[in-house]
């Protein structure tokens, strides 16, 4: 027999709630039937203790700072996998045989190039509109070119749309990319690895030949595989919520890359970055800036530092931190921005307010480093935490849709405005 957690309300109601138990022995209280049963509903503003979904994709333990897809600890996948590899991991369940991934690398592979019509839209954008706000869009029209992936087909159709979605997201950024600096779109090349031909759909020119460095090569799979997902945060939700109501993966996902944006979610990497400028430019006056953060008077917060479910370290940062200093050694780039970054966590982790708040420095904090470094612009950072993100979405959606419990996401709310009153009419209103 599960456990029961029994509640009393103050109307002299009671009810006895399950107490269900995960696989790592977190507990949940389901009280899907509360308020069928007692007519209340709970008020979790943010959804800080609300679970909307029982899933098996990924565990993390913010205390232990422990992650793991599927089971595996991310600093094993980090050391031995490919990003595609890890892909199919979080979507199919299982790390995939020699012969799977063969066939995943090459469906995914084939499906890189877009639809030269879509090269039309690049046009439509202001030279100064935000690549993330692009990259949505054009997810977004992807269902304009694949009409199977709408309502209960997009479920049918999954395999052959993720495989599209992973592949032609690359292309769709690095075309961005190049659209701004107004050099030639370089189109994918199926024999490349997703990363070699990312960079080289960025980077190369049709007057040069480019080489790619192992290394960058490498540091980038990483980046991706760290991003790749991370259970129930801002944008996952989005992208359930938003297929929930059955809207098709490709609208789902284009939603989840928008929620991604903001500054206090992925956007932070960007504004870390953005924020180590100005502390530097301002002469790196690291104590003047950790007050600033801690001054309750100012909206200034420490990009990149602290987290919804991290309160002790954040494990994707402590694997970031070493290999981005590997790779500045290696590269020889000599980033004051890094020196810095290296300070500014310091200097906060002793401080009693950061302490007190359990506030660590997460991925974000060093990740826009290392892109720096290899050569990504600052407005493409949250860009590169979307392309990782997109295997994470899928499984997500995917889940959602195979598990029998879920419905159409509709939260409920406690009403606090006006009672019913008369209309007003015009003539009679102050
Ligand atoms: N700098 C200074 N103070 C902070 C910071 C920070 N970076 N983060 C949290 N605090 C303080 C808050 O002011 C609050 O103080 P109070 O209790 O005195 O009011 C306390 O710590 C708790 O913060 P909340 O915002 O209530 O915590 P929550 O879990 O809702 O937010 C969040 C987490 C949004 C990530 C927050 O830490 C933040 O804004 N960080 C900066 C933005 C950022 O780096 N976001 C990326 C997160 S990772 C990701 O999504 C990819």
């Amino acid at each position: 027999m599960s456990d029961t957690a029994k509640l009393h309300l103050p109307d002299g109601q009671s009810i006895d709630l399950p107490v269900l138990t995960g696989s790592e022995n977190e507990k949940a209280i389901d009280i899907s039937n509360l308020r069928a049963k007692t007519g209340h509903i709970t008020l979790d503003p943010g959804f800080v203790n609300t679970g909307p979904c029982e899933s098996a994709i990924t565990y993390l333990d913010g205390e232990k700072g422990i992650l793991q897809y599927r089971g595996y600890p991310i600093e094993e996948l980090a050391e031995h996998s490919t990003f595609i590899e890890v892909g199919y991991l979080l979507i199919h369940g299982e790390l995939p045989n020699r012969k799977q991934l063969e066939v995943y690398v090459d469906r995914i592979s084939k499906h890189a190039m877009i639809h030269e019509d879509m090269k039309l839209f690049f046009e439509g954008f202001s030279k100064t509109a935000h690549p993330m706000v692009i990259l949505s869009s054009m997810v977004s029209s992807l269902s304009a070119y694949y009409t199977e992936a709408s309502g209960k087909a997009s479920i049918e159709n999954l395999e052959i749309n993720s495989a599209r979605l992973i592949a032609k997201i690359s292309t769709i950024a690095a075309f961005s990319y190049k659209k701004s600096v107004g050099q030639p779109f370089v189109y994918p090349k199926d024999e490349l690895s997703y990363c070699v031909n990312f960079l080289n759909m960025m980077f190369s020119v049709p007057a040069e030949s480019y080489e790619i460095d192992p290394d960058i090569v490498r540091s980038l799979e990483l980046m991706l595989i760290l991003h790749a997902d991370h259970e129930q945060n801002c944008s996952a939700s989005t992208v359930r919520v938003v297929g929930s109501s059955m809207a098709n993966v490709y609208a789902s996902v284009a939603s989840g890359i928008l929620a991604l944006w903001g500054p206090l979610h992925g956007g932070a990497n960007q504004q870390a970055v953005q924020m180590l400028q100005q502390i530097y430019e301002d002469g790196a006056n690291i104590s003047k800036y950790i007050e600033l953060a801690k001054n309750k008077k100012n909206k200034f917060r420490l990009m990149g530092f602290g987290h919804r479910v991290y309160k002790n370290f954040d494990p994707r940062a402590k694997i970031i931190k070493k290999v981005c200093h590997k790779l500045l050694k290696k590269l020889g780039v000599n980033d004051p921005l890094l020196e810095l970054a290296l300070e500014l966590e310091n200097a906060a982790l002793e401080d009693e307010y950061f302490i007190e708040k359990k506030l660590y420095p997460t991925l974000d904090f060093y990740t826009g480093i290392m892109y720096r470094a290899i050569g990504i612009p600052l407005n493409m950072f949250t860009v590169m935490f979307a392309l990782g993100r997109v295997p994470g979405w899928i499984a997500q959606w995917k889940e959602m849709h195979e598990d029998q419990k879920q419905k159409i996401a509709r939260p409920r709310q406690l009403f606090t405005g006006p009672n019913k009153r008369k209309y007003k009419p015009i003539t009679e209103r102050n």
